[in-house]
């Protein structure tokens, strides 16, 4: 993802990459001057953009706080003590963070929600994820954040049921049913089925390449650079 970033900032007229850092990534494959740590590294840039591992999260975050320099965190894997660390950082220096860096994404969560608020509980409300044939957990952590959205708008708690089978299946009207379907190369597709008496509304989002996370990512970093501390997600770009 980094290598896409780097790419699509290259491309624009108003950013640069000033460096990078990666503990295992070879420097003669960039542009630009790749450091093993931010101990090595010299330059002072306006934002940092992170893909890397969750283990790697707290140097990024340290690195940011005590330099002041805003980041956009990508990188997944993250709960618990790394989630309590990012809301710390974040008192300090401006932290954008979000599971899914795609803008239709995080709008068709933004849809879904407001969709759950007019269409009250009358609808029955199902999602259905389709990824590769290579992904191991199931259903996606997008799928995940799409019925978290809804169920923070319904009226009635409900309960999330993940694939139905068996022959005590029937739905129940508070369920929010959620499927993972795999197969073949398909890069990430969701849709929200609101299933209503005699209609029916659908909301789908078809990713077609990894770029739509990379170009989310320069999206957030373009917003948070000169935003003051405070933790900032997708919504807070689309709420303009
Ligand atoms: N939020 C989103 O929309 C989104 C989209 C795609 C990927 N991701 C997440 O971003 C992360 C990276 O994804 P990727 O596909 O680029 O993975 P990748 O494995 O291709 O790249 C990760 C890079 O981080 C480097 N790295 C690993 N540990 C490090 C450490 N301790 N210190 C410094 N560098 C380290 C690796 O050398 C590698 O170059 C993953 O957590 C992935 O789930 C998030």
């Amino acid at each position: 993802m980094g290598a896409v970033v780097a790419e699509i900032v290259k491309a624009s007229n108003n950013m640069e990459i000033v460096c990078g850092i990666d503990a295992f990534a070879n420097p003669s494959d960039f542009e630009f001057p790749l450091y093993e740590t931010f101990e090595s590294s010299t330059e002072k840039a306006d934002v940092l953009i992170d893909f890397s591992h969750f283990s790697a999260v707290p140097n990024v975050l340290k690195y940011c706080a005590d330099t002041k320099t805003p980041a956009v965190i990508c990188t997944t894997g993250i709960d618990g003590e790394l989630e309590k660390a990012i809301d710390d950082a974040a008192k300090n220096v401006a932290i954008f963070r979000s599971g899914n860096m795609s803008l239709g994404i995080n709008l068709l969560i933004d849809l879904a929600k407001r969709a759950t608020s007019v269409l009250g509980d009358n609808f029955d409300i199902e999602i259905i994820e389709k990824h590769h044939h290579r992904k191991v957990d199931a259903p996606s952590g997008t799928a995940y954040m799409i019925a978290q959205g809804i169920e923070s708008k319904k009226k009635s708690e409900g309960s999330f049921v993940y694939g139905r089978h068996g022959k005590d299946a029937k739905r129940k009207p508070d369920e929010i049913g959620i499927h993972a379907v795999r197969g073949g190369t398909i890069v990430g597709e969701h849709t929200v089925i609101f299933a209503g008496n005699d209609e029916i509304i659908e909301i789908r989002h078809s990713a077609t390449s990894r770029n739509v996370f990379a170009e989310g990512a320069v999206k957030a970093a373009e917003y948070l650079f000169d935003k003051g501390p405070g933790l900032y997600d997708m919504n807070s770009i689309l709420k303009g």
